[in-house]
């Protein structure tokens, strides 16, 4: 999900229109109101579709949008400063929009040169010490091929090695604190900030150097483990440790699994498990989350069983969110996941891993082991009940009801009805105790049930979302092919015209930054000067260039996809969006004759000549499909 669809995810359209002044009347599945674009206050001809998240005047402006338009159009600015008044709304950082630029990207450069410097000095320190490379060797069983691909090395004990070797190679101080190797006294002296530990460098993503992970070598060091700062580069709840190496084999596994120790991740590559990576020694972020989703939906938490079971019961009772972000805490926030879960429609569950041991303890002992447990990863709800229930009485009362009390607030945050009620089902089962005594646990008072305030608007927002999903999804997957492969374009142009249909256009996007990025993409098919990738990139608004990567970033799989089979599937895709707006504008135009009438029918022809072109749209497109199918 790039950040633009965070802020649409995060805002309800509902709210937004109804702040501006509009009010909305509820018809149906959506609202309407006057229009707050053209003078008309007989009629309401203004449509709020809060499950695209979408508007549009059926009056005299004829027109419509998305929240980003709304506000474009409400306060007359343009798409960048809509979306910094949204995303400051929404609580959504927009960091990322600010351009680097060449000062910039060359300091950060720099940056990266000196962290991939280190690497290799770290790397010659390790194995000139007989003892660390041992310890590795033999104690941790990582093979020599291991160490190199990882890149393990050792920093030396001493104050000031670092700080010497690099100056000595030209590096200023400065450099060599904004990188975070170097950490600085009150009075302004530095020093080495990683210090006889052996050092584990962190890559982003797509394999830039941004940082270090660095476990102690004498035992009675803390901490245990010394992150790098967090820099312009390196920022912990952004990154996931050995998603480099891990993005290929976690989409060709369809699956994705987080254990929480650098460690752990190594051995697990090295024996072959491949789809792994560990958040670096904090609570798993959404955003965190959010980067997996780019290549799997599904995803399991390999955690230490006792551990994830208590604090899901600590976590679940105060929902305490916060706490989330407390570093050295374990990511296991029972609750927290389940939101993210919902919101990010993952299908996240939980492995336990048995006998107290970490997961490269496991693949020491039997590799296949490793499988098993990931084969038996069960939903978090049901892990949270077998932990609790595990070693107790059920047959006490007493007992029965503290775990109701605890697990009933973890299944009324799930957002899904049918899966709800399946929970709960299988709580009464498991407790011997019928659903309708477990609805009245969860009314009595004394169970905690205290929602934060706003916790309604957030499940409103997050059903919202997983309604928009769809199309969102769809815009992007369809946006991101033409990106990649603009000369696509003319294809689906002449095809859509052998149907009698009209070129692509703006309008074929609902989203206001999907029709920019597109009317930019035109643009640069049109031009023949330069290279239609490079007129895109130089010629898209700032504040879209994020996106435009984004759904480059997600078109790997295309390049390997034949053009003939991409442009039948875009045609396909086009088609349906296509339809699927005709369809709901037609309803709509429907519902708003009949309201017309009641009150005059001042409007009524306008509405009828509407809906007849709505109409006549769909028979065509109809006829498309059909046709597209017959020829297949
Ligand atoms: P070994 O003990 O060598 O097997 O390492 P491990 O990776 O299994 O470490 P452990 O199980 O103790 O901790 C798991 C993860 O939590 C580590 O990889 C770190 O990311 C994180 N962690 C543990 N201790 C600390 C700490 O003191 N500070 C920070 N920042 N993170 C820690
Ligand atoms: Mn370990």
């Amino acid at each position: 999900m790039s950040t633009l669809d965070e802020i649409k995810s995060k805002i309800d359209i509902v709210d937004l229109v109804s702040e501006a002044g509009v009010k909305l009347r509820h018809a149906g599945k959506n609202y309407t109101g006057f229009c707050p674009f053209h003078d008309n206050k007989k009629t309401p001809a203004f449509v709020v579709w809060p499950e695209t998240g979408t508007w549009r005047c059926f009056g005299q402006c004829n027109e419509g949008g998305d929240i980003f338009k709304f506000v474009m159009k409400r306060e007359s600015i343009d798409f960048k400063e809509a979306m910094q008044k949204l995303a400051l709304r929404a609580g959504v950082e927009i960091k990322e929009y600010t351009r680097e630029t060449p000062e910039q990207k060359e300091a950060y450069e720099n940056l990266r040169k000196l962290l991939e410097d280190s690497i290799i000095y770290y790397r010659s320190h390790l194995f000139n010490n007989k003892n660390i490379f041992n310890y590795l060797k033999d104690k941790r069983g990582l093979t020599e091929s291991t160490i190199e691909t990882f890149g393990l090395g050792y920093a030396p004990a001493g104050y000031d090695n670092f700080l010497k070797h690099f100056s000595a190679k030209g590096y200023s101080e400065q450099d060599l604190i904004n990188s975070g190797m170097l950490s600085e006294r009150e009075d302004g002296k530095v020093f080495d900030r990683f210090r006889n530990r052996i050092m584990i460098p962190i890559r982003d993503e797509q394999g830039r150097m941004t940082g270090f992970g660095a476990r102690i070598v004498d035992p009675d060091d803390i901490p245990k483990f010394l992150n790098s700062p967090e820099t312009p580069l390196f920022s912990k709840g952004r990154l996931l440790y050995g998603l480099d190496r891990a993005r290929k084999p976690i989409r060709v596994a369809d699956q994705a699994v987080i254990v929480e120790g650098y460690l752990d991740v190594i051995a697990l590559h090295q024996a072959g498990y491949e789809n792994v990576v560990s958040p670096m020694g904090t609570a798993l972020t959404e955003d965190q989350l959010r980067l997996l989703k780019k290549y799997t939906r599904k995803i399991v938490l390999a955690l230490d069983p006792d551990v994830a079971g208590q604090k899901a019961v600590l976590r679940g009772l105060d929902a305490a969110r916060s706490a989330m972000d407390k570093e050295g805490e374990l990511a296991f926030d029972a609750r927290g996941l389940l939101r993210n879960e919902s919101r990010l429609q993952a299908d996240l569950r939980v492995a336990s891993i048995p006998d107290d041991l970490d997961p490269d303890e496991i693949v020491a002992r039997d590799k296949d082991e490793w499988k098993t447990l990931i084969e038996n990863a069960k939903p978090i709800v049901t892990h949270v009940m077998d932990s609790l229930a595990a070693g107790q009485n059920l047959n006490d009362p007493k007992v029965k009801n503290q775990i109701a009390a605890q697990i009933l607030p973890l299944i009324d945050d799930i957002g899904n009805p049918l899966e709800r009620d399946t929970y709960r089902q299988a709580l009464a089962r498991m407790l011997k105790v019928n659903e309708s005594a477990l609805a009245s646990t969860t009314a009595r008072p004394q169970v905690m049930r205290r929602k934060p305030r706003g916790e309604e608007t957030n499940q409103k927002i997050e059903a919202v979302v997983a309604a928009v999903n769809p199309r969102i999804k769809i815009e992007s997957y369809c946006l991101g092919t033409l990106l990649k492969k603009p000369e696509l374009l003319y294809r689906l142009d002449r095809k859509l015209e052998e149907f009698g249909l009209s070129p692509l256009a703006v309008e074929d996007f609902e989203y206001t930054d999907h029709q920019l990025l597109f009317g930019v993409l035109r643009l640069a098919v049109e031009q023949d000067e330069k290279e239609h990738q490079n007129y895109l990139m130089s010629h898209l608004p700032e504040a879209l260039t994020p996106l435009a990567n984004d759904l480059l970033s997600q078109t790997e799989k295309i390049e390997k996809t034949y053009d003939d089979k991409l442009l039948e599937d875009l045609l396909n895709r086009f088609l349906d969006l296509r339809r699927t707006h005709a369809t709901s504008n037609v309803n709509q135009l429907r519902f708003m004759q009949e309201d017309d009438e009641t009150q005059g029918g001042a409007n009524i022809k306008l509405y009828q000549e509407q809906a007849m072109q709505f109409t006549r749209l769909l028979r065509s497109l109809d006829l498309a499909k059909r046709k597209i199918v017959k020829r297949q």
